[in-house]
């Protein structure tokens, strides 16, 4: 890349079409929807602290609209975006009980979580956008029906997400590596700036909510406790990060090397991230990037979904880290 080259988004997105000759383009189309659904989503996230002037949710404000709660605005205006490129056939959303017809003459259905970890809203911390496309099972002109948005994460064909954070990103992957871009806010696009992300084979960085450790399997305890233990040769004990942003603690455990972790507990053994819309993106792209993501049982890209809002136990991060928890996780189910 010669010095002062930017390239942005679409512009990559093109070159990486240019490889695929049979293609269509179909997919490149629906990548601008997500840009420009994203872009709209940071202005208003970027606005949010401005809500005693904008006005309180669920209230009239000065243009005379209702005002919604951030995370129904960033859901409603991707499945808007969405809806006027045509290329969607079907959202999933956390926001929605049942999956959304968009166009039933488009292939690709979306599964997204518009805004993830909304609870930091308030203090200002770091949220993001979490979105997995699969091209649909049954023909493209039928209704859509769940099993098209049911599958496995394995047949994704692409994720990604958007963190908007002290600057603004959207990291994704069509299967061919992981690509990082910034949104340079004066010119209005995203711009390639961190390109083959790899994540490190080994990390010094765990990130759990530790204040339900008596909740945890004994497995999981003995990790966390590893991790914690004082060990140079291995550069323990690790540092405890976690901020309760899926998307803010995945991108630093990701750049960093890390591992994350969403176990079950004895009240809600599942875990309670959502497999459609956040484990199997966030999978996708640490499988690309050179990670690992597995529920401590089986990868979570091999989970055979059967509800849209399944939630699943999530182990993901350097491979190493979690190669190293699937051992003590099968050492004490053995004992
Ligand atoms: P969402 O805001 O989309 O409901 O997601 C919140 C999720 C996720 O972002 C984060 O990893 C997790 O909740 C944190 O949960 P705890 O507060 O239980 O740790
Ligand atoms: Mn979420
Ligand atoms: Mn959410």
């Amino acid at each position: 890349m010669e010095m002062n080259q930017v390239i942005t988004l679409s512009q990559f997105i093109a070159n990486e079409q240019l490889k695929y000759p049979g293609s269509t383009g179909d997919l490149s189309k629906l990548f601008r929807d997500i840009k420009l659904a994203a872009k709209i989503v940071n202005r208003d996230v970027r606005k949010a602290g401005l809500v005693d002037i904008l006005g309180e949710h669920g209230t009239i404000n000065v243009q005379g609209e209702k005002v919604k709660k951030l995370d129904v605005l960033a859901n409603d205006i991707f499945i808007a975006s969405l809806k006027a490129g045509r290329d969607c056939c079907a959202v999933l959303s956390e926001e929605e009980d049942f999956f959304h017809e968009v166009n039933r003459n488009a292939k690709y259905v979306v599964a997204m979580d518009p805004l993830d970890g909304s609870s930091n809203i308030d203090v200002n911390a770091t949220i993001g956008t979490i979105f997995s496309i699969y091209k649909r099972l049954s023909s493209v002109g039928s209704p859509v029906t769940e099993e098209d948005c049911l599958q496995p994460g394995v047949n994704q064909v692409a994720a990604g997400y958007v963190i908007y954070g002290s600057s603004t990103m959207l990291v994704y992957t069509t299967g061919q590596g992981v690509n990082g871009f910034t949104l340079d806010g004066s010119i209005g696009d995203f711009c390639l700036s961190h390109p083959d992300i790899r994540i490190p084979v080994d990390g010094a960085i765990y990130s759990v909510n530790e204040g339900n450790f008596s909740k945890f399997s004994d497995g999981v305890k003995a990790y966390i406790e590893y991790c914690k233990a004082s060990d140079s040769a291995t550069g323990r004990p690790y540092s405890a990060r976690y901020i309760g942003s899926l998307v803010a603690d995945f991108h630093r455990n990701l750049l960093k090397g890390g591992i994350f972790m969403y176990p079950g507990t004895s009240s809600a053994p599942k875990g309670k991230l959502r497999l459609m819309y956040e484990c199997n993106p966030m999978s996708f792209l640490i499988e690309q990037a050179g990670g690992r993501s597995v529920t401590g049982e089986q990868r979570i890209m091999e989970v055979i979904p059967t509800e849209l809002h399944q939630r699943v136990p999530v182990f993901m991060g350097s491979k190493n880290m979690v190669e190293q928890l699937e051992q003590m996780l099968n050492a004490t189910t053995v004992a």
